[in-house]
């Protein structure tokens, strides 16, 4: 298999498997895997959570924006980004300069299903998590579609499938890119 000479971002709501799935790219290019969430809270300290909590989401997305950065340059490498990272323009910009960019497209009630199985969002708490998803996707979906390729997230498919298809449809893109 080619080897990858930019890093592969996986970006999408929360929920939609970017962490599950990078895992897998990352064990089928044989690429290191890196979770951006996980790097800022060793950076930190602490964990996301508490990084709201005490720096409010604003302080956390300075974190976020400087993590990113800095991992970009440290590639290749298959990153997973919280769902807001690539919200953030000069992120985005920082993305598109190093990094094919992924968009992992899921429904709303698959991930109103796979985020309501655990409890450690900040965004997501002491609220209703399916209005809040449906307002963070009407605002961010139509930024997510500036990635280079959208892939579809469904319900019955497994984590190493779905690396399949976006290890697939990355070389799809590399060598439309070559032509
Ligand atoms: C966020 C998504 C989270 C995490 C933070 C904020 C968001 O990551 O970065 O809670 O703004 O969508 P996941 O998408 O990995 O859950």
């Amino acid at each position: 298999m080619k080897e990858f000479n930019k890093n592969i971002v996986l970006v999408g709501l929360m929920g939609a498997g970017k962490t599950r799935v990078g895992r897998e790219i990352s064990m089928i290019l044989d690429m290191p895997f890196i979770d951006a969430d996980r790097e800022i809270e060793n950076a930190a300290g602490c964990s996301v959570q508490e990084i709201f909590e005490m720096y409010g989401e604003q302080g956390f997305r300075e974190g976020e924006l400087r993590v990113i950065e800095r991992l970009l340059q440290e590639g290749p490498m298959v990153l997973a980004t919280g769902g807001g990272a690539f919200i953030n323009e000069k992120t985005r910009e920082n993305i598109k300069e190093s990094s094919v960019s992924v968009w992992l497209r899921a429904d709303l009630d698959l991930l109103v299903e796979r985020t309501g199985r655990t409890n450690h969002r900040p965004l997501l708490q002491n609220t209703d998590p399916k209005k809040v998803l449906q307002e963070l996707m009407n605002k961010r979906d139509p930024i997510y579609a500036q990635a280079d390729i959208t892939v579809e997230c469904k319900a019955k498919i497994t984590p190493r499938a779905m690396g399949h298809v976006v290890v697939d449809a990355v070389q799809n893109y590399l060598a439309g890119e070559q032509e």
